[in-house]
């Protein structure tokens, strides 16, 4: 790790944009002054700007109780109005919103005005069904228009809705269900996945059968399923409702009613450094100002001319706010595709980028890495000449991936953004602004107008240029969650605890001699794998619960493709190991359980099977020694383990 850091800070080079691009670029310099003279000034005048209100607000921010901030507490608005009806309301319905590419080669386009009269409908359906305001959906579907349909339909409602990534499990489905309550949820038959279809409602199905004594039963009444993958699927007949019978015989006529800023607008789940998922919860004003202000102005936005990809799934934060909300609110023509990059064939991205002319790239450091494994013969088969900007993010890109994304997809003119931010961020809070900042290859740079960074030590005290820490926010954004589902002592413990006043966001950084930050990863029991967040210990509860498993201990271990990859050291059962059973099929069964528990995305990398794990006086797994096995590295300080000979004894084993 600190190898990597000091190369990082070697770095030198710096790009500045054309004179082209900086004098029609959208954000300006002045941004910078005007939120650094009145912040709050500068977030009330976006959210003027930006977002259309029912009754305008009066006060900016309540932070009379803090951490649980207020924005534009008084104001009310409607979101689904403001990612679809007015923008028909000002003569643009006939501008595509959104052009669907299906895996297997279909394509669909919708403009504002269709999308509109979609959304329409679907709120109507779930009216008929008994969705209210404040009452919780749970979305699990496949990267299709229907998945922003929903969305837009529970929103228009002031429902709040909860997607859960299609990737995940009936067991992660179930848990999410039962913590928020959920009164209906929303699938498909099946979604296209690597040139098959890969089915959702049985996992649906799973997930309300065996509901065991997990909490509140049946809040489920009705589920509502898209057809999509044309698969066979079990029928409720008293619970089970078809989208497209729904919607043909609902009223195109609906009315979008006003609700308070604060009105929640969606849960997702995120994994947290305990086992049980957290529920962050985002509300309606300051998440809408937030994602409009930084899609226009960190994506250079000209609605009129570009064409908008973000590759992310709505099962994730970025799926929310740079798919469906941010976008949609500033009118953008986007593409969203169902599958996977390299279905059928590894250009298929890039094809995708030709056929809709993308002018605007958003993705993860993960995609870029593979593809550049590929070779650059790949991309160069196709026309890329229409991509203007470049984005990253999820986890830190290194300066040889930024590099290779400059050239071979940017043509060597396309700014990158690298952009960090969190499910509980709602929006980006560092990034460089294109046509202002000169970029530099694996820094996300610095934060926007309006946020406010630093990087402190473990007692808050700012590390200055230079030095590293962790990064902290220190003042309250309109974006940010508003609390954790249920348990707001976890949001305070979680977040606030450490420092008091400032937001601890989990990540370590570095300050560079410019100012500019530099993200080096979690610093807590957090993976990033694939730009995806996983728990250790989410995934050693997983083990754990099967009856093989006597012990396990997880950690992420660097991987040149995926950032870091699941490694878990497993203690097999005395009583199971007697019964003589082969260790690859031990190993076998692991990762098949923990897929069916979480979801593929967890399945470990590599599991060990040993026979003790590392662990302090007090009884705590040392993870940093295991890291250390995981990554073929010399074994650190042992010192404070119970047993000194645990390690050798492990090594042995991995050798
Ligand atoms: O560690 C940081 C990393 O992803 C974490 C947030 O994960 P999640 O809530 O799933 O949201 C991902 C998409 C916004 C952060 O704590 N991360 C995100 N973006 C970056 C990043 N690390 C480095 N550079 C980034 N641009």
């Amino acid at each position: 790790m600190s190898n990597r850091i000091d190369n990082l800070l070697h770095e030198d080079r710096r790009f500045a944009p054309s004179d082209e691009f900086a004098a029609n670029a959208v954000a300006n310099a002045e941004l910078y002054a005007e939120a650094s003279d009145d912040r709050l000034g500068f977030w009330a005048r976006q959210a003027r700007e930006l977002v259309t209100w029912e009754k305008p607000f009066t006060q900016t921010l309540d932070w009379s109780n803090p951490p649980f901030a207020k924005w534009f507490d008084d104001g009310t608005l409607n979101v689904a109005y403001n990612c679809l009806d007015r923008h028909v309301d000002a003569g643009n319905g006939d501008r595509v919103a959104l052009h669907f590419e299906g895996e297997p080669g279909d394509s669909r386009s919708l403009t504002y005005a269709e999308l509109t009269a979609e959304v329409k409908r679907a709120a109507n359906v779930l009216t008929g069904l008994g969705i209210r305001a404040g009452d919780r959906v749970a979305i699990y579907l496949p990267m299709i228009p229907e998945a922003v349909i929903a969305m837009l339909a529970v929103a228009r409602l002031g429902a709040v809705h909860s997607v859960v990534f299609g990737g995940f499990s009936a067991d992660s489905l179930r848990s999410r269900i039962d913590d928020a309550a959920a009164k209906l949820v929303i699938t498909a038959d099946g979604g296209w996945r690597k040139g098959k279809v890969s089915p959702l409602k049985p996992a649906v199905d799973a997930a309300l059968e065996a509901r065991g004594d997990l909490g509140p039963q049946d809040t489920v009444t009705n589920v509502l399923v898209v057809k999509r993958g044309e698969n066979t699927v079990d029928w409720n007949p008293e619970r089970d409702r078809w989208w497209h019978d729904e919607l043909a015989a609902a009223s195109p006529d609906h009315t979008a009613e006003a609700f308070p800023a604060e009105n929640p607008l969606f849960i997702l789940y995120t994994s947290g450094t305990t086992g049980k998922p957290k529920g962050i919860l985002h509300t309606s004003g300051g998440y809408l100002t937030q994602a409009a202000f930084t899609h226009k102005n960190v994506f250079d936005l000209h609605a009129d001319s570009d064409v908008y990809w973000c590759t992310a799934d709505i099962g994730w934060i970025t799926g929310h706010t740079y798919v469906t909300y941010g976008p949609l609110a500033n009118g953008a023509t986007q593409v969203i595709y169902e599958g996977t990059p390299d279905s059928p064939h590894p250009g298929r991205w890039w094809e995708i980028i030709e056929k809709y002319k993308v002018s605007i790239f958003y993705t993860a450091p993960t995609a870029i890495r593979s593809f550049m494994k590929l070779g650059r013969k790949i991309p160069k088969q196709f026309d890329l000449s229409s991509l203007r900007l470049l984005g990253s993010v999820g986890e830190p890109i290194n300066p040889e991936a930024w590099m290779w994304y400059r050239k071979v997809i940017g043509g060597k003119t396309a700014p990158i953004v690298d952009t960090w931010w969190q499910t509980e961020t709602g929006a980006i809070m560092i990034s460089a602004l294109p046509g202002i900042t000169e970029t530099k290859p694996g820094s996300a740079q610095v934060p926007l107008p309006g946020i406010a960074i630093d990087v402190v030590d473990d007692d808050g005290n700012p590390v200055g240029e230079g030095n590293g820490g962790l990064l902290v926010v220190t003042e309250p954004w309109p974006s940010m969650l508003r609390g954790i589902w249920g348990d707001p002592e976890r949001f305070q413990e979680t977040y606030w605890e450490k420092f008091g006043d400032k937001y601890f966001a989990g990540d370590g950084a570095r300050l560079d001699d410019d100012g500019d930050v530099w993200l080096l990863g979690r610093v807590d029991d957090v993976m990033n794998v694939s730009g995806h967040r996983l728990s250790t210990a989410e995934i050693e509860s997983a083990l754990v619960s099967h009856p093989f498993t006597a012990e396990a201990a997880v950690v992420g271990a660097s991987d040149e493709t995926t950032g870091q990859a699941v490694v878990a050291f497993v203690i097999i059962k005395e009583s199971q190991l007697e019964e003589s059973k082969a260790v690859e099929d031990i190993q076998a069964v692991l990762r098949t359980h923990v897929g069916e528990q979480i979801g593929p995305i967890a399945r470990p990398r590599q599991i060990f099977v040993v026979n003790e794990l590392p662990k302090t006086r007090s009884g705590k797994i040392m993870r940093r020694l295991l890291r250390d096995v995981a990554e073929g590295r010399e074994i650190g300080d042992t010192t404070t383990l119970a047993d000194t000979t645990v390690m050798q004894i492990i090594t042995e084993k991995v050798g």
